[in-house]
């Protein structure tokens, strides 16, 4: 069982054309074409949409989205157009908004990962490959991989997992010109950040970009980059290979989930039950801590 414990109803907002629900962002297209995305406070785990948000969680993974794309710039375009949000929306919306460009979406979850864990760990425990690439002997949880490696996966719908796929095989899908250049994209924006983040004593272990097509055919980064939601950040000080890494996200809500204390059972028919006030309180400082430490200026 998976997707929304609740599915939240979309705002209507007059000159906008409600598009989508995702798991964690609104879409629209306003009357110029441009495609509105509002970033909610919601959070899914476990493929779950949870009952419960997180207080100023969506104003985060914009903003620091926003902190990022800055920094990229001169890598690759992004396709944020402005931040202002259109005439008659909710005073809510503001910081959560980010007008685009309205892009041919490539269906791949571009994924980098520079340590070992999660489902890479799996299939590398499995016969030391990471999506069909040969690692080395002797790598184990939160190991740092001798260079970053490129590991697509292809986009699942609300409530099923992304399925990690071989290069060759996102190559037979979005042709070999366009696969190389999602690859040598998604390694140098990784490459950048890693060390970005290193300055401030973070480890970027793996993160999730996606890019489309702008209408001349250009590559453009997309979605939200470099976030809590998107990338696993491990506090450097205390990264120790051979166990799961301490992280800033929504580890406390997935430790909580799985505890004894949600009376949940994560491989059942039943939904996950509302989170309690301390863990809500407990993710929200998380998300906030890593904006601040990444950009070095305080949340407001
Ligand atoms: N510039 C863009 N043009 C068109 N679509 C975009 C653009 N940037 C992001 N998107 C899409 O907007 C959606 C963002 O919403 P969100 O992250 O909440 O969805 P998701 O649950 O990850 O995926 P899905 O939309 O499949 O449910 C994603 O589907 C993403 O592919
Ligand atoms: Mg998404």
């Amino acid at each position: 069982m998976s997707g929304f414990v609740e599915k939240p109803e979309p705002l209507q907002v007059p000159g906008l054309v409600h598009l989508h629900t995702g798991k964690v962002r609104e879409l629209y297209r306003n009357e110029a074409g441009d495609l509105v995305m509002v970033a909610s406070d919601r959070l899914s785990a476990y493929d779950w949409v949870l009952p419960t948000e997180i207080p100023d969680k969506g104003r985060v993974l914009t903003q620091l989205s926003l902190w990022w794309f800055d920094r990229l710039a001169d890598l690759i375009p992004h396709h944020v157009i402005s931040t202002e949000p259109p005439e008659g929306a909710p005073d809510d919306w503001a910081g959560r908004t980010l007008v685009c460009k309205s892009l041919r979406m490539i269906p791949v979850e571009c994924v980098a990962r520079g340590y070992l864990t999660g489902s890479g760990l799996v299939e590398y425990r499995e016969n030391r490959t990471v999506c069909g690439l040969a690692l080395p002997e002797g790598l184990t949880d939160g190991s740092e991989l001798p260079a970053p490696i490129f590991t697509p996966a292809t986009k699942a719908a609300v409530g099923e997992h992304d399925e990690n796929v071989s290069y060759e095989e996102v190559a037979r899908q979005v042709g070999a010109e366009t696969a190389a250049q999602l690859r040598q994209s998604t390694l140098a924006v990784y490459s950048r950040a890693r060390d970005v983040a290193r300055d401030r004593g973070i480890i970027l272990a793996d993160t999730k970009f996606e890019f489309g097509h702008d209408e001349d055919g250009g590559l453009v980064l997309a979605d939200e980059v470099l976030t809590p939601d998107s990338s696993r950040f491990w506090p450097a000080s205390e990264w120790q290979p051979g166990r799961a890494q301490p992280s800033y996200d929504k580890q406390y809500v997935r430790n909580w989930l799985t505890s004894p204390a949600s009376g949940w059972d994560r491989h059942g028919e039943q939904p996950p039950p509302p989170l309690p006030q301390e863990v809500v309180d407990a993710t929200r400082a998380k998300y906030i801590e890593a904006y601040e430490l990444l950009t070095g200026t305080a949340w407001s």
